[in-house]
């Protein structure tokens, strides 16, 4: 059944399955590639707490088909993950149409054209976002994977390079013309970097464009309200959710949830944030090497922190994180109820002097490397 965007804007209709070319979704709810957290440990939780699909960091097409074990980190997965999608970065379409046959031979359900990345590093080799100044190129690529695989292919892309030169629904249109099944856009340009606010209406404006081709939006759903409103605005067919879900996994749940019942669910415990810490700490310890688990540990850690008492101080030896001894006495002493009920009694017993600056916002704690 095909649902027009005026019956979508009734709140159970938001919520809905959703299918990308052969790939049937249970839920229009997407988990965003997100380079330096969207790794399995992420993906898993993620999916546990709603996510429909989940998408690997962006791998460099170019370097998939060698033994290279950065890159082979990047894009391994668990069993558990499926649907799981790789994102491809690259500007060539013979890197690209061969990533797309190595990503389908590696067993992943969908494959994405990253479009957006403004990493200088990155657009300085006419990859990311530097795509969209040549929308032929885009078209070009889109072909070359689509004849390659049978798995769906995707882009994801920004509004544009900048304000002057906006050109997402054209990038669109050639995408979905040269056999894209999924649009996802980020309503920022490239210039914006991760400043100022996702434009929705010109997400909307799109999405009316492409009426028949699977729009997701993207940028900044922080909420259960803000994914109801943004999808009643722009009328697309499902959200994609990037930083809203970082120390925060239970965020699909709780929007699927709203759009279902207007209501919301109830928060996770300090019990249950404590053991996610945990999981995703073990998790980690199976895909990278002791040292790097601790150091991406240190960010992880610091999401998870969100929202408790003194969580500066708590960052602040977050960041100072070595040892597994590191990890279970953050998380022994401050995820606790106790803590959450006494934070400068259990601070002054654990010898953490108490920070009274206030919290930074959760975009300062983002960076891309
Ligand atoms: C630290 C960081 C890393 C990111 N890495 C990627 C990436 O590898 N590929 C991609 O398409 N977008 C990447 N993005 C962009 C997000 O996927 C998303 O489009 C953006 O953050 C806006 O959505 P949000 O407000 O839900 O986070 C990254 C964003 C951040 C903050």
């Amino acid at each position: 059944m095909v649902i027009s965007v005026d019956e979508k804007t009734s709140v159970g209709t938001l919520l809905h399955p959703l299918r990308i070319g052969s790939l049937e979704l249970r839920r229009n709810l997407l988990l965003s590639p997100i380079c330096g957290v969207s790794n399995s440990a992420h993906r898993i939780l993620c999916k546990e707490h709603g996510a429909a699909l989940v998408f690997t960091e962006m791998t460099k097409a170019k370097m998939l088909g060698e033994e290279n074990e950065k890159t082979l980190s990047l894009a391994s997965y668990f069993p558990e993950e499926h649907p799981v999608g790789i994102q491809l970065g690259g500007g060539d379409p013979d890197d690209m149409e061969e990533g797309a046959r190595i990503a389908e031979g590696m067993g992943f359900d969908i494959v994405d054209v990253n479009s957006g990345c403004p990493a200088r590093k990155v657009t300085k080799q006419l990859e990311g976002v530097a795509l969209m100044s040549d929308p032929a190129l885009v078209g070009r690529i889109i072909e070359r994977m689509v004849r390659a695989v049978s798995i769906p292919v995707t882009i994801k892309v920004r509004l544009g390079l900048t304000h002057e030169s906006i050109n997402a629904k054209e990038v669109a249109r050639v995408a979905v013309s040269a056999g894209a099944k999924m649009v996802t856009i980020h309503g920022r340009t490239a210039q914006q970097g991760y400043s100022g606010t996702s434009d929705w209406e010109r997400i909307a404006e799109i999405k009316a464009a492409l009426c028949d081709a699977i729009v997701i939006g993207n940028g900044d759903v922080r909420s259960p309200e803000d994914a109801k409103s943004r999808m009643k605005q722009s009328g697309v067919d499902g959200v994609m959710i990037g930083r809203g879900s970082f120390g925060n996994p239970w965020i699909f749940d709780q929007i699927a949830h709203y759009l279902e019942h207007g209501t919301h669910l109830p928060g996770p415990t300090i019990d249950e944030r404590r053991e996610t810490l945990f999981r995703h700490y073990e998790i980690l310890g199976q895909i990278y090497e002791e040292r790097t688990q601790h150091i991406v540990m240190r960010r992880i850690a610091s999401y998870y922190t969100q929202g408790l008492p003194f969580a500066t101080s708590l960052r602040r030896f977050a960041q100072k994180i070595r040892l597994a001894e590191d990890v279970h006495f953050l998380a022994n002493n401050f995820f606790t109820a106790e803590f959450v009920e006494r934070p400068r009694e259990v601070l002054a017993k654990a010898g953490v002097v108490p920070d009274e600056t206030p919290e930074p916002c959760e975009d300062e704690l983002a960076t891309c490397s």
